[in-house]
């Protein structure tokens, strides 16, 4: 297992390039199932849900190959199997999406439910409701789902949630229907670019789609799909952290080939937060000379804020000048991260769905466990904008969701290793003596008091569960 070594305080300089998006690519991987033919993929980033979900997709009677021209491509060459199994899918949820177009295509599917996730409850309800509603019988047995349909059928389904639409449950209800007889229509649908994606690669074979990026979509079922060459979207979640990358090192940082009506609500609040963000066509750049303006964000379905931004912002939030209010409405539980940040200096706390953050004038490099995905990124920033070193360990959870992450960090500036992650690697500035007891290593001066809650429950999560994605 590797860990990474960061060496904070390098502002960072210079031009990175946004890679395609891991959520959009996951679904319409998984859409290939229904298509004839040899789909070909292009801008599938090169991370470890896609290798994860390629190796579901084989299991599956599919052939998965990364081409030299860094494009993917798909083959159903044998249309029988139709389990996606526990060991495959609890490493990732988003295997789930293949529930769809199987049942679709082969008729039938017997799907893994993914168990535990480090985020928070993360039921597949409004899946197996919009699938029911298309004529499937389902059942739970086992610790999976079997589902079953002869022909689905077109119907109007709700698919509006307590926390919001489901993105991927959109996913699998859209790859259902496009191949069930007659009219569907979805309302509560989910309305983010990565739904949009699926539905343009969907289109491209030959669905009847409309009213994508709405709450209400209308579907006439077609009977058969092609397969094509896509071309998937720029990552709109790695594109943001770039930019808050930019921002929390008080750096100068252009980020290219990314869509920024699709970050409209990031963006805006970055710049209320004080960093200038200038827009170039697809290319933004990010630059911040001042400590960060606390400001309240709530993470919403889009196109407001992304809760797979919200770790992010609350990283360069924790060195604003005065408190801020971080609120999660789709993940409510989503503050792992929240511990962590503290342990580097931070001044936070967690009041239900919220983060408290009382901004310090520096935090200080400190050994951190990483939870997630979005948590590892987000442990990363405040690793850079500290002072000192530091050291993020279960980077397995980044490297599943981010093309090289600290490699287009370093490419601008940022001095991030990668080791082993074992005693010997660790830095000696981490490593305090009994010399270190009678004096701090570093200035607490505007350190929080002792956190309170790390004595609840909200910690004791954190290693109950290995398989958090998103
Ligand atoms: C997707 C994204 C993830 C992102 C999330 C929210 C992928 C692979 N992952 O996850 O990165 O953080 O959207 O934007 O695209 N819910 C139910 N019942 C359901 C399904 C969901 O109650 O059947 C709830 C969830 O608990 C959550 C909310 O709805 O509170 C949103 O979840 P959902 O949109 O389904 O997230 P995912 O599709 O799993």
């Amino acid at each position: 297992m590797d860990m990474l070594v960061v060496q904070g305080g390098q502002p960072l300089r210079g031009r990175v390039t946004v890679g395609g998006a891991k959520n959009a690519a996951l679904p319409i991987m998984a859409a290939a199932i229904a298509a004839t033919g040899t789909t070909i993929l292009r801008g599938v980033p090169d991370l470890v849900d896609v290798i994860t979900l390629s190796h579901v997709l084989r299991s599956l009677g599919m052939t998965v190959e990364r081409c030299g021209d860094g494009s993917l491509q798909l083959n159903a060459v044998d249309e029988r199997p139709c389990l996606a199994d526990y060991e495959l899918v609890r490493r990732m949820r988003a295997s789930v999406c293949v529930l769809g177009p199987l049942l679709s295509r082969r008729r039938r599917a017997c799907v893994s439910l993914p168990g535990g996730c480090n985020i928070g409850h993360r039921p597949i309800d409004l899946h197996l409701k919009g699938l029911r509603a298309l004529g499937a019988e389902i059942t739970i047995e086992r610790g999976y789902v079997f589902a079953h349909a002869d022909r689905l059928r077109g119907a109007d389904i709700y698919l509006g949630g307590s926390f919001g639409s489901t993105v991927t449950g959109t996913c699998n209800v859209l790859s259902a229907a496009v191949l069930a007889k007659g009219t569907t229509t979805i309302s509560g649908a989910a309305c983010e670019p990565e739904v949009v994606d699926l539905g343009d690669f969907l289109n491209a074979m030959g669905a009847k789609i409309t009213g994508l990026g709405t709450p209400l979509l209308q579907i006439q079922g077609v009977s058969e799909l092609n397969s094509v060459e896509y071309t998937v979207i720029p990552d709109r979640i790695e594109a943001a952290t770039l930019l808050i990358a930019g921002a929390i090192t008080r750096g100068e940082l252009e980020v290219d080939n990314l869509r920024t009506s699709q970050l409209a609500a990031v963006i805006d609040i970055l710049r209320g937060i004080g960093a200038t963000i200038d827009i170039q066509g697809e290319s933004a750049c990010v630059s911040m000379s001042s400590a960060p303006v606390p400001i309240d964000v709530t993470a919403l379905p889009y196109p407001g804020i992304p809760t797979d931004v919200q770790a992010q912002l609350t990283a360069l939030l924790t060195l604003a000048q005065g408190i801020s209010v971080v609120t999660d409405k789709v993940f409510p539980d989503r503050f792992m991260h929240l511990p962590e940040m503290m342990r580097m200096g931070a001044n936070v706390r967690r009041e239900g769905a919220c983060g408290i953050i009382s901004g310090v004038t520096h935090l200080s490099g400190a050994c951190v466990m990483a939870s997630d995905l979005r948590a590892s990124a987000a442990l990363l920033l405040a690793s850079m904008a500290a002072k000192g070193e530091s050291v993020i360990r279960r980077i397995y959870h980044l490297d599943r969701g981010y093309d090289h992450l600290e490699r287009k960090l370093n490419s601008v500036g940022a001095q991030i290793r990668r080791v082993t992650d074992n005693a010997d690697n660790l830095p000696t500035s981490l490593m305090l003596s009994l010399e270190d007891q009678a004096s701090p290593v570093v200035d607490s001066s505007d350190m929080p008091p002792p956190p309170k809650y790390l004595l609840g429950r909200s910690t004791t999560r954190q290693a109950t569960f290995d398989s958090s994605d998103h």
